[in-house]
C-alpha cells in the first residue's frame, strides 16, 4: 500500500525531474552549450594540395530572448576565431515561433552577421523561413526577399541558383548555392510548398573542372546531386532538435532520419547536415546542442 506521504513525495519528485529536464532542454542546452562540430575529409574530385577550412552557421532563427543580436554577434566572433578560409551561412535567419518569441529585425540580425570575416569571404543561401516570413515575396512568388536584401546590405552575397569561383593556393573552388526547395507556401490547403531550386541551372554556371561545394538549405535535394559535386552542405533539420542514440523522432525531411544530421556518404557523394544554432516550433533541444560547423577539406 502506498501511503499518502509516499504518494506526495512521488508526485513532488516527478515534478522536480520534469522541471529540471525542462530547464535543461529549454534553457541550458539551447543557450549555453554551443559547440564546434569538426569534420575533416578529402571528398571525391578534390585536388591534391588544396587545403580549405570552411566554417558554416545554419538555422540562426533570430528571436528574443534566445537568439538576440548580441548572441549572433558573439557566434560570429566564435566563427572568426576558428580562422576559416571561408564562412558560409546555410539559411533560416528568421524565426518561425511568433507565439513564443519577440522579433529581431532583419537589419539587426544581418548587422550582427556583418562581423563575420574570412580571407575568401562570407557567402550565404536562404532557407524556407526567410521566404515564408516575407508576405510580399510570397504573393509575388519572386525575390529579392527582405532577408536577401538585409544580407546584401551587410555585405554578404546571397546565392540563389548561383555559383561563384574562389581561389586558394593556386586552385579554384566553386561555391554553388541553391534557391530554397520549400520557398513558396501553398495557396490551397493540403498542397506542399513549392521550391524555387534549380539544381541543373545552378551547376551549369560551373565553367571549369575545379571542385564544387553545394550549399542547399534542405538536405532533401541530395539524392539528385550529381557526383560532380564534391560536398553538399545543408541545415534545416536542426538534427530533429531532439536526438537520442542517433535517432530523431521528428525530422522535417521526406527521408526521415536518412539526412537528419551529420556526415552522410551515399554512392561516393558526401553530405554534411548541420544541427544548426536556433530552433523552430518549440524552444527545445535535447541531445542536439547548437553547433558551429568547422570542415577541413583536403
Ligand atoms: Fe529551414
Amino acid at each position: 500500500m502506498i501511503t499518502r506521504r509516499g504518494f506526495l513525495r512521488f508526485i513532488g519528485g516527478s515534478f522536480l525531474s520534469v522541471a529540471s529536464f525542462s530547464a535543461y532542454a529549454v534553457g541550458i542546452e539551447p543557450m549555453l552549450l554551443t559547440h564546434v562540430k569538426r569534420y575533416a575529409l578529402t571528398p571525391p574530385h578534390w585536388p591534391d594540395g588544396l587545403k580549405l577550412r570552411v566554417v558554416a552557421l545554419a538555422d540562426i532563427h533570430a528571436c528574443r530572448p534566445w537568439m538576440t543580436p548580441e548572441r549572433i554577434a558573439s557566434l560570429a566572433e566564435e566563427a572568426n576565431a576558428l580562422q576559416p578560409d571561408l564562412i558560409v551561412l546555410l539559411g533560416d535567419y528568421i524565426a518561425g515561433m511568433r507565439l513564443v518569441s519577440q522579433r529581431v529585425t532583419p537589419p539587426e540580425w544581418a548587422g550582427a552577421l556583418s562581423g563575420l570575416k574570412a580571407p575568401l569571404g562570407v557567402l550565404s543561401i536562404l532557407g524556407n523561413h526567410d521566404w515564408w516570413a516575407d508576405g510580399f515575396a510570397q504573393r509575388a512568388e519572386v525575390g529579392p526577399t527582405i532577408a536577401r536584401k538585409a544580407l546584401e546590405k551587410a555585405g554578404i552575397p546571397v546565392l540563389e541558383n548561383d555559383a561563384v569561383r574562389l581561389e586558394k593556393d593556386g586552385h579554384g573552388v566553386w561555391i554553388a548555392g541553391l534557391a530554397d526547395q520549400l520557398a513558396l507556401l501553398p495557396k490551397r490547403k493540403h498542397e506542399p510548398p513549392r521550391g524555387l531550386d534549380d539544381l541543373d541551372g545552378t551547376l551549369a554556371k560551373v565553367s571549369d573542372a575545379s571542385p564544387v561545394i553545394l550549399l542547399a538549405h534542405e538536405p532533401d535535394i541530395f539524392p539528385k546531386v550529381p557526383s560532380r559535386v564534391s560536398l553538399t552542405l545543408s541545415g534545416h533539420t536542426h538534427g530533429g532538435q531532439v536526438r537520442l542514440f542517433g535517432y530523431s523522432p521528428i525530422v522535417p525531411s521526406q527521408y526521415g532520419n536518412r539526412y537528419a544530421y551529420g556526415h552522410v556518404v551515399e554512392n561516393d557523394r558526401d553530405l554534411i547536415v548541420s544541427g544548426g544554432l536556433g530552433f523552430s516550433n518549440l524552444p527545445i533541444r535535447f541531445g542536439m546542442r547548437p553547433e558551429i560547423l568547422q570542415i577541413d577539406l583536403g
